[in-house]
């Protein structure tokens, strides 16, 4: 079992760690361009050309969808190693670039670990300390499944959405940097809003001055299907993006990407003294190439489709689930005790858990209720692995249920 349990870890990043195409770039990468004494001369010239959100790395920003600026340059990349540097150099571009202070985050979003990060996560098992950093506030999020209203999708009309303006009025300035928001929430328990949610927000947030800030940490790179990134869904063009995770497939790598005046707002020092390495830059590259590759929007679309069809079928056998969400590759069970009252079963998911990877299957968990199941496999997985996993977990629902 050991074996197995190693082998599926393997799997979990966003292709798997033991992808050939990636490793030999890594290894080429070591073998040329760090068996010098130089290495950190090199790195140091490196870091010259990023300075300043400059660097543009072409293949990620014609991935996105921020598109050319009014005097037709295209997005700009600033990389870092981790998801929350990227966050945290998206929102200081978006202070820079507005000259406003406050930014807006979304209650049960995830941003990582840094001060500001933590700030900008609303959920209170992450945040390891009181007061936080100065000028954020939360809005409402588009959980459906638990509307913070009380009302039920479409004919609440999305009053999440339409609660941004009053929220802006009074609680801020009036003056915002910028709106920063999960397509779907990972962390949060992989909460997908309605499709009118982010149109509506964008829009509000951008009337008092601000930016949309889309962080992909989760949601990139095809794991929502069909499109690169998780905003596509919602047919809005964000001002700056942020990647990291499966962006090189297991190795540091954080990345900025902003529209290019936006990015030419951020003048004078900065550094990232790993920010873009070569060694994660060549596994990025690869990763990138492998994804192409393969199709990972529509693969993620296939593969996603017969996933959630059987997360379907399991809801209709097992009372236990309350809720099936996501897009592609990205789908969540909300556990239940009850459908009606909605109480949230975290002991259950704790047995699910256990029941899981006893039979060789290893999932997420997360949701501020600690009751929601988070299934995100490798973008290369087979339909075969996709039936065993969900046979795997009809098993395991059984016995965690019983
Ligand atoms: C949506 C989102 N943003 C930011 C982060 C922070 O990324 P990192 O852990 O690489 O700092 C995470 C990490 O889970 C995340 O899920």
């Amino acid at each position: 079992m050991d074996n197995r349990i190693n082998q599926i870890r393997k799997k979990i990043s966003a292709l798997r760690f033991e992808m050939l195409n990636v490793e030999a770039a890594m290894h080429d990468q070591v073998a040329h361009d760090l068996d010098c004494a130089d290495t950190s001369t090199r790195l140091m010239a490196m870091r010259a050309e990023m300075v300043a959100l400059v660097n543009e790395r072409k293949a990620l920003g014609d991935l996105t969808p921020i598109g050319p600026d009014a005097k037709g340059r295209p997005p700009k990349v600033f990389l870092t190693n981790s998801g929350t540097e990227a966050d945290e150099t998206a929102v200081l571009t978006a202070r820079l670039f507005t000259g406003h202070t406050e930014v807006i985050a979304l209650r049960h979003g995830y941003s990582g670990r840094s001060a500001l990060a933590m700030t900008l996560t609303a959920q209170a098992p992450w945040r390891h300390w009181g007061e936080g950093v100065p000028g954020i506030k939360h809005a409402v999020n588009a959980y459906c499944y638990r509307c913070p209203f009380g009302l039920t999708y479409p004919s609440c009309e999305v009053k999440c959405a339409q609660d941004m303006d009053a929220m802006i009025q009074t609680t801020t300035n009036g003056k915002i940097a910028a709106l920063i928001a999960e397509p779907i929430q990972g962390v949060g328990g992989f909460i997908t809003p309605p499709k009118e949610f982010f149109p509506m927000v964008a829009e509000t947030v951008r009337r008092y001055g601000g930016l949309f800030i889309c962080d992909e940490v989760q949601t990139g790179f095809g794991r929502t299907g069909t499109h690169w990134n998780g905003i596509e869904h919602w047919g809005v063009k964000p001002e700056i993006m942020t990647f990291a995770k499966g962006i090189a497939n297991g190795m540091p790598m954080g990345a900025t990407v902003a529209r290019a005046d936006v990015a030419g707002a951020f003048t004078g020092l900065t550094i990232s003294t790993f920010g873009g390495n070569p060694v994660s830059d060549a596994a990025s590259h690869a990763t990138l190439d492998e994804m192409e590759r393969i199709d990972a929007p529509g693969r993620a679309a296939r593969l996603g489709a017969r996933f959630r069809a059987g997360l379907d079928a399991l809801m209709a056998k097992y009372p236990v689930i309350g809720d099936v969400r996501g897009m592609g590759l990205m789908q969540g069970i909300e556990l239940v005790k009850d459908r009606k009252t909605k109480e949230p079963a975290p002991d259950v998911a704790v047995r699910l858990f256990e029941a899981t990877r006893e039979r060789g299957l290893l999932i997420g968990k997360g949701g501020l209720l600690n009751n929601v199941i988070r299934l995100s496999p490798p973008l290369i997985v087979e339909e075969s692995e996709i039936d065993e996993a969900l046979a795997t977990l009809d098993q395991a629902l059984a016995a965690a249920t019983q």
